[in-house]
């Protein structure tokens, strides 16, 4: 068996972190939560008759996708007024009555900031788009084509097709990275920047307590809008096998996107603790550049190894360690399960690695972000193809990639459409809504919602989970296992990342504890020492009782 010897760095008390580094994210799909006003739709007033859920389950902070005013056509991620909500959702009293029902509790509030692109409703492209000469025609991304009048290069929309839309009016293309309805803001124009940022301080101002940056890595393009270079060998064999063709080393990622993050930052910076998270797909040795120079960029670029890896305990133990790795000196870490994007977690690696993966995320050092519903294990719901609404997947209907499955309502109670509202909603809710749901799981102490919720609870109560250190131990074809310390406490997770029985050899006789959690309830209590005998998916956080563990010995 191959140890690791564990470097224990001096770890600082839980008093001198931020609130963003020891609490729990929970992401709400506004549409999906709960609908006040009985229009199939969810909404603020709805959220705020949720509130109490929230803090029962222990968050800290909620994240909102988008609630502006937008034609929808990406559901909210087309925003054609960054400082008005969308009459679905409500209007600015119910925002601020949902900020400051968040408050009161003690709360946080971050919102959606989409600076990438805007809806070809907003004013400012209907402006743009009007002629050639207008002020705001630099404001976005366009451009003659090639001489023979062919799209400008080979960049391509991430929901299909060419990135380039032609304008018959004005005679030109322009960009956009998602759909023709989304076009791409050019950040390198001053007034651009001046613009998005007086959204930011506007919601500053009103008192969010930060943001959720949509497509970080896409807001500042190529200069030269020189070809994408063919990816080598995708054989067809990724999740968006057209646009994964290509390398988008131009058209994304570029480096002076930096210096819009640290301006971002340094508003943010200039109203009291509040943070700025990245969305942000790149391997990495990149990704960890946008905590940008000196920690100046986003406090947390969003980390979605355990979105995009393959359910394997080896490759998640090798990427837990090169990520703890890569992390410049001072940033904090930060893990992602789940998202309106992605596949759910339950439905990727089933109900009880999902298990595992809950206790993954809530014991491994950096912030947590949980998908709603992702706590009752709620799983993708098979939409009918003339259900289907998103344009991912209407636009590429052979890949399989509709984001609608991920997105149904919660699943709150056994009544009629599950509690979410009196009337059919927006996305379909599965069959077995009466029999997964929050009401039912609150009662049963075995449920999906009780685990998350003792998880969520050992995480609060204890500095080594929330903020201590973090060191491997042992992994293998199976299993996971690290320690987290933080003064006299450490704690030994061992995760059994396969259906089979596993061993657990302690690296020595130090390593005597307590079960203080385990997917196996029966087994919380017990003590282990020695080899410790793990079940099929089970996992288990073993509080050492010897102190011997928690200082090592330094050499020298
Ligand atoms: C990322 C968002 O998470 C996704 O839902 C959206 O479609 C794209 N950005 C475009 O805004």
């Amino acid at each position: 068996m191959e140890h690791t010897t564990a470097i224990f760095p001096t770890v600082p008390t839980s008093a001198q972190h931020k609130w963003w580094q020891h609490g729990i994210i929970y992401q709400v799909y506004p549409r999906s939560f709960q609908d006040s006003n009985n229009d199939g739709v969810g909404d603020l007033k709805g959220i705020v008759t949720r509130l109490d859920y929230l803090q029962w389950l222990g968050i800290d902070c909620l994240w909102l996708s988008p609630v502006f005013a937008s034609p929808m056509a990406d559901f909210g991620y087309d925003i054609s007024d960054y400082r008005g909500i969308h009459p679905l959702f409500g209007n600015m009293d119910d925002f601020d009555e949902l900020l400051n029902e968040v408050h009161r509790r003690g709360m946080k509030l971050l919102l959606d900031l989409v600076p990438n692109h805007t809806s070809d409703q907003h004013p400012w492209f209907l402006e743009s788009r009007s002629s050639r000469d207008n002020p705001k025609r630099d404001w976005y991304i366009w451009h003659d084509g090639k001489e023979d009048r062919s799209v400008p290069n080979n960049w391509l929309s991430v929901f299909g097709g060419p990135a380039w839309e032609w304008d018959v009016h004005t005679g030109q293309y322009y960009y956009h990275a998602f759909l023709k309805e989304q076009p791409d803001l050019n950040w390198r124009h001053p007034e651009v920047q001046r613009a998005m940022l007086d959204v930011m301080r506007f919601w500053l101002e009103k008192g969010v307590d930060g943001f959720r940056v949509d497509v970080m890595w896409h807001m500042i393009k190529d200069s030269q809008l020189r070809d994408n270079p063919p990816a080598p060998n995708t054989a067809g064999n990724t999740a968006n096998p057209l646009y994964d063709d290509f390398l988008p080393v131009y058209s994304t990622d570029q480096p002076e996107v930096h210096q819009i993050v640290r301006m971002m930052r340094e508003l943010t910076d200039a109203f009291d603790d509040r943070v700025l998270i990245g969305e942000i797909y790149l391997p990495i040795p990149k990704l960890v550049t946008y905590y940008g120079e000196g920690n100046s960029g986003a406090h947390l670029p969003f980390n979605f190894q355990l979105l995009t890896l393959p359910w394997n305990a080896r490759e998640i133990a090798g990427a837990i360690d090169a990520y703890e790795g890569a992390l410049p000196a001072e940033s904090w870490p930060n893990w992602v399960l789940g998202n309106h994007d992605k596949p759910r977690i339950a439905s990727r690696v089933g109900l009880s690695q999902a298990r595992i993966a809950a206790m993954l995320l809530l014991t491994l050092r950096g912030t947590p972000t949980i998908y709603y519903g992702d706590e009752i294990g709620m799983t993708d719901v098979p939409i009918p193809v003339d259900e289907m609404v998103d344009p991912q997947g209407l636009h590429m209907p052979d890949l399989n990639i509709s984001r609608d499955p991920s997105r149904t309502p919660m699943q709150w109670g056994p009544g009629i459409n599950a509690g979410f509202s009196a009337r059919k909603p927006w996305l379909r809710l599965p069959y077995n809504a009466a029999r997964v749901n929050v009401e039912k799981q609150k009662g049963d102490l075995h449920s999906m919602l009780s685990f998350y919720r003792r998880l969520i609870d050992i995480r609060r109560r204890s500095a080594a989970l929330s903020v201590g250190s973090y060191s491997p131990v042992y992994s293998d074809g199976q299993l996971i296992s690290y320690l987290r310390q933080e003064h006299e406490e450490t704690f030994l997770i061992i995760l059994n990342l396969s259906h089979r029985p596993a061993y657990f050899r302690t690296p020595s006789a130090a390593y005597k504890g307590i079960i203080k959690l385990s997917t196996e309830e029966e087994r919380i209590g017990m003590h282990v020492a020695g080899v410790i005998t793990l079940a099929g998916d089970e996992g288990i956080i073993v509080q050492i009782d010897d102190q011997e563990l928690t200082y090592p010995h330094h050499e020298g």
